[in-house]
């Protein structure tokens, strides 16, 4: 523990590290970076292929799991052994108007971007209380810092986890563990696929790893990315709405919002989030 942090510092070489959603985005991209750094990595993903073929790929492991369920995120824990770092990543984000959106494809999103959080925080947190040792990263969005129109479901969720991190941030700061939220703009990843904004906007998973990583040495409980965006985003909150409303305007994110279009890549997606919420 150093003077300026009241967290125990943990070495990445060695650490044993849980992701969630690690078969391909940037839920791959942060393991394959802990794993370069020394970690004893295991992803969960829904798509139990393709996190057996991640995990061969960047020398992990792999176990399928669901995040909306308690019982599956409680064995994907037990399966990674004392986690030292669990990153809580798996999302959906389906898009369109709030309107048209049934209420199956919203009722997932809760399930998997809300839950998912609330289940690992609540396995993992008592180990790493007893341990005096952990660190959990959320990974929210920008949209936890604005409007989302185009993903209202989507963009409340991740206000959701941005709330739900910095108070169970404030809950468990004194036994040594801590709770950091990731909030990057698009990524160019499946989710994101089709979306688009401004080219200084956009990231690869990879950035999003990077900044994931240096949390667990910084363990600031707010991430926006790119970094640069975090003050911007920040003054929006003191300027008056219809300032902002002008904002999200110019930055192509009024009325249309984010609009994926329909690429062949984003009918795909679609595809794959909709059977996921007829089975659920
Ligand atoms: N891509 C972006 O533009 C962007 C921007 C900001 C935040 N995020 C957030 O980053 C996280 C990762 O997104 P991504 O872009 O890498 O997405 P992605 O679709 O590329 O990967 C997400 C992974 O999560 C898995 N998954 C979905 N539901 C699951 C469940 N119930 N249990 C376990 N695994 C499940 C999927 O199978 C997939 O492998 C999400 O929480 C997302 O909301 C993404």
């Amino acid at each position: 523990m150093s003077l300026l942090s009241p967290y125990p510092a943990i070495g990445l070489n060695g650490a044993v590290v849980a992701v969630t959603g690690g078969a391909r985005g940037i839920g791959r991209a942060t393991a394959a970076l802990f794993t370069a750094h020394g970690a004893a990595v295991t992803i969960g993903d829904l798509d139990e292929a393709a996190a057996k073929s991640t995990a061969d790929e960047i020398g992990c492991s792999a176990v399928v799991l669901d995040v909306s369920s308690r019982e599956s995120v409680e064995a994907f824990l037990a399966a990674s052994g004392p986690v030292d770092i669990l990153v809580n990543n798996a999302g959906i984000m389906p898009l369109g108007s709030f309107l048209d959106e049934p209420d199956n494809i919203s009722t997932a999103q809760i399930n998997v971007n809300f839950w998912g959080p609330i289940h690992g925080m609540r396995a993992a947190l008592p180990g790493m209380i007893e341990r005096r040792r952990g660190h959990i990263v959320n990974i929210a969005s920008l949209a936890a810092k604005m409007p989302t129109p185009g993903g209202a479901v989507y963009g409340a969720t991740k206000h959701a986890v941005l709330g739900l991190s910095t108070s169970v941030r404030a809950e468990v700061a004194e036994l040594g563990v801590s709770v950091s939220a990731v909030m990057p703009s698009l990524v160019h990843t499946d989710l994101g696929s089709g979306a688009s904004l401004p080219g200084p906007l956009s990231l690869e998973p990879e950035d999003v790893a990077r900044a994931v990583v240096d949390t667990v040495r910084h363990r600031r409980a707010e991430t926006v990315l790119p970094r640069w965006l975090g003050s911007a985003v920040d003054m929006t909150q003191l300027l008056p709405g219809g300032v902002v409303d002008t904002i999200l305007r110019v930055g192509g994110l009024g009325e249309r919002g984010l609009a994926a279009g329909n690429s062949a890549e984003r009918a795909e997606y679609r595809r794959r989030v909709a059977g996921q919420a007829e089975r659920s």
